[in-house]
């Protein structure tokens, strides 16, 4: 009897301490209306707690973007795309800085949707004072549409990471010291969201026409976290022996575009941190 006792106390520890680190790591997100406010498409931005939804229909799309800007920080949100043929559709997920100067800093994270039982495709760019095509494109190792995962965007002063569950896709770094000026670093940017239409080009370079029948089309997006703490663990985050490990098995295996070997592109020359990218 006692000894049963026990094991039901031992039990209950258990179950305290697996709470108190999943509030750990689920509970830093903040509530959606405390931090964001919708950009366009009325009642398809639909906010609940950590909770959000946008849709996208035949008349429009959805968005939102934070009410405050950063100058450098770590994103996390967790986010389930789009089900079934969501071709021509994109999700987005990015930083930007003020538009309307022309000269703008932009740090993108875009999901292309596909028919279905087809990729998405991952979309990440780059843009330092108005100037982007800095692009490498993915597919995932899983279904994003199935479940949560987690997109993070890390923008510290050497370095910009995207990374998926914790695995980095690209790193794009501040190459300064080598007299190379392209790295968004002096703009606070604010974060963005939406979904909208794009069969004119998303999928399969606008093949495959968004199927309106099955609208409206959804995409969740939960838990965010920003740091922007002035000790932050992003300041200093870079790779490591094993998330390089890592950053090399998702560019042999799943990357499917990458501006640095674009030769047709580039057929004079490649922007200049090219030369230095490959030794990430
Ligand atoms: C859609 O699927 C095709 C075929 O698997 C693939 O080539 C393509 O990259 C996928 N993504 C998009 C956005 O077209």
């Amino acid at each position: 009897m006692g000894i049963t006792l026990m094991g039901h106390e031992k039990m209950l520890i258990v179950v305290v301490v697996a709470l108190m680190v999943s509030s750990t790591v689920y509970g830093v997100g903040g509530n959606f209306r405390d931090e964001f406010e919708p950009t366009f498409g009325d009642h398809r931005v639909n906010m609940a707690g950590r909770d959000l939804s946008l849709s996208l229909d035949q008349y429009s799309g959805s968005g939102f973007r934070s009410k405050r800007e950063y100058l450098y920080g770590r994103l996390d949100m967790q986010m389930k795309f789009v089900e079934g043929n969501s071709a021509g559709t994109v999700t987005t997920l990015y930083l930007t800085s003020d538009q309307s100067t022309g000269r703008h800093d932009e740090i993108d994270f875009e999901f292309l949707g596909n028919v279905s039982g087809q990729p998405y495709t991952i979309h990440t760019n780059v843009f330092s004072q108005g100037q982007g095509s800095r692009e490498q494109q993915f597919h995932l190792w899983f279904d994003p549409s199935k479940a949560f995962h987690t997109y993070s965007i890390v923008w510290n002063p050497k370095l910009i990471m995207f990374l998926v569950d914790e695995t980095p896709l690209r790193v794009f770094r501040n190459y300064e010291n080598h007299g190379i000026t392209f790295f968004p670093k002096r703009q606070p940017q604010k974060i963005h969201a939406s979904l909208w239409e794009a069969d004119d080009w998303a999928t399969r370079g606008g093949l495959e026409k968004i199927d309106w029948t099955k609208a409206p089309f959804v995409a969740h997006y939960r838990n965010f976290n920003i740091d922007t703490s002035p000790n932050g663990a992003y300041r200093n985050h870079d790779l490591n022996a094993q998330s390089r490990k890592r950053l090399r098995w998702v560019q042999k295996n799943y990357m499917i575009y990458n501006y640095c070997t674009d030769w047709k592109r580039f057929t004079s020359s490649f922007p200049p941190e090219c030369k230095h990218a490959k030794f990430n």
